[in-house]
Formats: structure tokens, sequence, C-alpha cells
């Protein structure tokens, strides 16, 4: 046994214990004859003493030659500290070391291995087992363990079986890219990496397994994000016989315990909003309700004054900001030039501040008396002390920019209540998305998912206004889970398949054992998905998933610290058929 007890327990109850410890060297301060060293391991930290009077030389010659992160073995008694630290559980207590074994050295860490840290992203990742050292990175990996045991009873506790699928699958051109395999023993034929086990969960329904859920990862090769990684994982679940309804109530019950559990809410509520709502009050499809802050439509009212930005735009759409109307000119330039960056692509911003002393001045005087400003005022409630910034454009475009700049003003204003949960189910999206480029629809879920029953009839004849029996859960403006009630029917999914413009031959080879499957007695089914380490990024209060990942990649999708990817040899490359 290298140890008797751990870094974090000791205390002032085991004072004149012989105890044996075992950890990494974090910290070593040198008084002439006496030396202190902070021993750390997973549990915390205690402090060594090591006196030249009351330890022998031998040990005194030995602490004196340690250096940070060597991995010692002590021996010694538990003893009084003289100056408390309280800001640890063992602070009260020291170890007189009569016994040490250096088990390992170390090379001096290229960062510091603190919680805050000197090093640089890139260098955290290239030596990430250092970086797991720390305690914010050590602590989120414990709380997503606790997440997924605590994910897994409850589904476990509600009948769902854990089911693996297969990570070797078929490549399928819808939702983003895919990761390709080659197939050694099939030259020239490929496996997929599974972007979900989508079909998988749905064919697990039609095997009668009625509830599934697996913790399972999923590959997509698109675009990284601080809420997206190459590879993820998912809470992924399915359900026969139940509709909408039934989903959210299983699910918010995950939720609401999880909420219970992790952030100490009993009485979360969950509220329920549709897309097109969302897109026209939000500007996005993942509303963050933790502050007001709403779009509204001005169109109508800015009309009709001469002024081309206006007249000539599809929708004016403006938010109201409360008591900002003393905004200087560089401050209103500042956040001008945020939305005019590429990422949000707007090409301006106009603005009305409704004045302390209740009268009006915007950028557009040349076009609008007071008169005509105070109609505006009216509509929206503004108040004296408000501005109001106002984008004119495409319909979607131009809601999206604004709800950005929504986003970015709540920030920058301090207008988050950091405290507040605010789950939020958005539901009722199109089927189809069109694409302008392709000239053909996509789905805006995945092609398995149903259209609501009453909007069947015009599924051929107008595919664009079909809402689909879709939903996404949305905690505190992150998309943490989405899914949707699945098509059962044989004759809607090949519709389905047809609307995206393939051919019999496309959807036969590509889903041909969906569309068999479907033929043998589909129940009803439908289900969800949640990103685990979203959610677990999002609980903490956090945007960057990768710190709840133990290896993540990069933004670029490589892992720096065993360099991949990376290219092959050429007899690999001969041996899967390969230029
Ligand atoms: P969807 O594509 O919405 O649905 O994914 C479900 C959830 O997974 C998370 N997520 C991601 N997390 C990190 N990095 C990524 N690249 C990433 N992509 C998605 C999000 C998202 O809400 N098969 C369907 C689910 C279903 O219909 O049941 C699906 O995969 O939190």
């Amino acid at each position: 046994m290298n140890r008797t007890n751990n870094c974090g327990e000791l205390t002032k109850s085991n004072l004149g214990q012989t105890v044996k410890l075992s950890g990494w060297v974090n910290k070593i301060r040198e008084k002439g004859f006496i030396i202190w060293v902070d021993l750390r391991d997973r549990y915390g930290i205690t402090q060594l003493v090591f006196d030249k009077e009351r330890s022998n030389d031998e040990i005194f010659t030995t602490a004196s030659q340690l250096g940070r992160e060597f991995v010692i073995e002590v021996e010694g008694s538990v003893i009084e500290r003289k100056s408390i630290n309280e800001n640890i559980d063992t602070g009260e207590i020291e170890i007189l070391v009569t016994s040490i074994n250096i088990l390992n050295k170390s090379l001096t860490p290229p960062f510091t291995i603190e919680n805050e840290s000197d090093g640089g992203e890139e260098l955290r990742m290239k030596y990430r087992y250092l970086d797991i050292r720390r305690e914010p990175i050590k602590e989120n990996l414990i709380f997503r363990h606790s997440l997924s045991l605590e994910v897994r009873n409850y589904l476990s506790e509600n009948n769902f079986i854990d089911v693996e699928t297969p990570c070797l699958i078929k490549s399928t051109p819808e939702g983003a890219r895919d990761f390709i395999v080659p197939s050694r023993l099939n030259p020239d034929h490929y496996y997929a990496l599974p972007q979900s086990p989508q079909i998988f969960k749905q064919l697990l329904m039609i095997g009668g397994i009625d509830k599934y859920y697996q913790i399972v990862k999923c590959f997509r090769d698109e675009d990284l994000r601080a809420d997206r990684q190459p590879e993820f994982t998912q809470i992924d679940c399915e359900m026969s016989f139940v509709n909408q309804e039934d989903v959210f109530q299983q699910f918010e019950g995950l939720m609401k315990r999880i909420f219970s559990k992790f952030l100490g809410s009993d009485n979360t509520t969950f509220d329920r909003m549709t897309y097109e709502s969302a897109i026209e009050k939000y500007g996005t499809d993942k509303p963050d309700l933790r502050y007001e802050l709403l779009i509204n439509n001005i169109s109508d009212e800015v009309k009709g004054k001469n002024f081309q930005i206006f007249d000539n735009n599809e929708i004016s759409v403006c938010l109201r900001v409360e008591g900002k109307s003393d905004l200087t000119r560089k401050e209103i330039d500042e956040i001008t030039d945020w939305v005019k960056r590429p990422q949000i692509g707007a090409s301006g911003l106009l603005w009305i501040k409704h004045n302390n002393d209740s009268s009006f001045k915007s950028s557009f005087d040349k076009f609008f008396s007071e008169s005509d400003l105070r109609v505006i005022s009216e509509k929206i409630s503004s108040k004296p002390g408000d501005i109001i910034f106002i984008m004119s454009g495409e319909y979607k475009k131009t809601l999206e920019q604004l709800g950005s700049l929504r986003v970015e003003l709540a920030s920058k204003f301090n207008l988050i209540d950091q405290e507040k949960i605010c789950p939020l189910w958005v539901t009722d999206f199109p089927l189809f998305e069109w694409d302008e480029e392709e000239k053909r629809f996509f789905s805006m879920h995945h092609p398995f998912t149903s259209p609501k029953p009453e909007f069947l009839d015009i599924l051929d004849k107008e595919p664009e206004k079909v809402i689909a029996n879709a939903y996404d859960l949305v905690l505190n403006g992150n998309e943490i889970g989405g899914g949707s009630i699945r098509i059962h029917d044989f004759d809607t999914q090949m519709k389905v398949f047809e609307l995206l413009g393939m051919s019999k031959e496309e959807y036969t080879s590509q889903f041909g054992f969906l569309i068999e499957a479907l033929k043998y007695g589909a129940p009803p089914h439908g289900g969800i998905a949640f990103g685990l380490d979203r959610l677990a990024a999002v609980l903490k209060g956090k945007d960057v998933i990768r710190d709840f990942i133990a290896f993540p990649k990069n933004n670029s999708g490589k892992d720096l610290m065993i360099d991949a990817p990376s290219k092959l040899t050429k007899e690999q490359l001969k041996d899967l058929s390969q230029k």
C-alpha cells in the first residue's frame, strides 16, 4: 500500500496518527531548516513539513532535491498547523515526515498546475495529461461522470435499456459530413462513423425494444465552434407508442432530476414556444429566456418616410435597451462594428435615443421628425432613458442578426440572471428548409422526422408549409437536445425521400433496409438525443465544451497531444487500396 489516506481528508480529528500519503509535489517552500511541500492527489492537497531538527538528515536532503510534479510517498504523523489555511479542507493540519520515497521524478511542467494556469490553450492541449491534473479540468471530468451516472439511473429506473449500436456504418449524404473509414477487406468500399445512432434506434423500436438509451459517441465532420466537437457524446433515447407530449413528460422528468441534483433547483418550469415565434421574438431557435430584451417588428411604423433603408427592405425590427440612452457615439459605433463583423454580417445599425427629458434623437433624423419617432416609441412602449437599436433587411437574416445582437447586449450590459434556469421546448419546426444554392429541400431535423398529421394533406402540394413533429430542448440559450416523432409508415417515408430530391434508386440504395423494416409492423415511435458534453458545460455555466471532454480536439479538428489526424505510410495506403 502506497497510502493509508488521501490528500484531501485529514483533519484535526486525525492528530497524532501515523499516516502514509502518495501524490505529486504541487509546491515547495524553503526557509532555512524547514521545507514545506504541498502534496497533491485527486482528492486534495496536504501540507508536508520537513524539519531538519525533527526529521533526520537523510530525509531532509531528499526533500531538498524534490522538484515540481515529482511523485512521492511519505510517512509521518499528523500535527497541528501553526498558520491555518482556511481555503482547503486539510488546512488545520500538516504531516511531519518521518520517511520519504521518490516514486518518480518529473521534468518541470511546461505550465503551472494551478487553477489559473499560465499555459495557453494549445500548450495545455499538447500536455493534456498535465492539464487534467489541474483542479478545474479534473472537477469537470468528475462532474461529467456524476451527470452520466444520474442519467443512467433515471433512464434505467424508467425502464430504458442501454443497447450498443455499431460504429462502422453506411455513409448517407443527409446531415453533416461523415467521417469515412476505408474497408481493407472490401477494396473501394467505405464505412462511415455514425453522426448519431438515429436509424439503429428506430430499428430497435421495430425490434420491440420499446425504450432504448445509449450514452454514445457521435462523429460529425463539420466546422468547429465552442459548443461543437467532431466527436461528441449523445444521451440518445427512443420510445415506442408515444406522442410528443409523452416524450416531453419523460424527459422533463430527467431534466428535473438533474437540475435538482446538480443545481439544487426543485421547481424548474419548462416553457414552450413555436419555432416561428422564437425566430420572430428572439431571432434564434434557441432563445435565452433569462432576460427579456424582445425583438419588436416596426416595419409598418417606419415605412413611407422616404427613407430607402426602411422602404425597400422586407422587415424592420428593433431592440429596446432600458436605461442606455446615454451611450456615447463611440460606444454606439463599437456596437455597430460588432454587428458588421463577417460572423454577423449586418450592413449597419440604426438607433433612436428616447432621452431622459422625453425628447427623441435618432441616427436618421433627416427623414424622421420627432413625432414620427414618437410613433415608433409608442409601438414598443419605450421610456425616457431607453435606446432603440434598429435593423432592416431580409426577413430571416435580419431577425437572426438582431438576435445575435440581443445576446451580445445582454452580456455586455449584464442583463443575464446567472442564477436562473430557463429550459424551453421549441416546437413546430418546419419539416423542410429550402436551399437556394442546391435548389432543393433539406430536412430541418432529419429525413425520418414525421410531419404533423394535420399537414399530411399538403405534403405533396406545399411542402414548405408542412410543420414537423419535431422539438428541441433549449437551456439558457443553448440547444441541449433535439428529437422528433418519427415516420413509421412506409408510404410517408418514401414520399419524404422523394421531396428531398432522391430518386427511388437513391433512397433504396441508401435506406433500403429501413424502408424494408417499415413494412414489418413498425410501431409509432419517437425520441430525443441530448448533447452530454454541452449539457455538462451549460450546467456549469460555461460555453466551451472542450473542458468537459478528457481529450478534445482543437478548432482545426486536431488532437495536438497524439498528433492526429496524421499521414499513413505507403504500405498502409496500399493495403486500403488508396493512393
Ligand atoms: P441533433 O443533431 O439535434 O439530433 O443532436 C442532438 C444533440 O447533440 C448535441 N450536438 C453536439 N454536441 C457537440 N458537438 C457537436 N458537433 C454536436 N452536434 C450535436 C446537441 C444536439 O441538440 N438523431 C438526432 C436526435 C433525434 O432525433 O432523436 C440527432 O442527432 O446538444
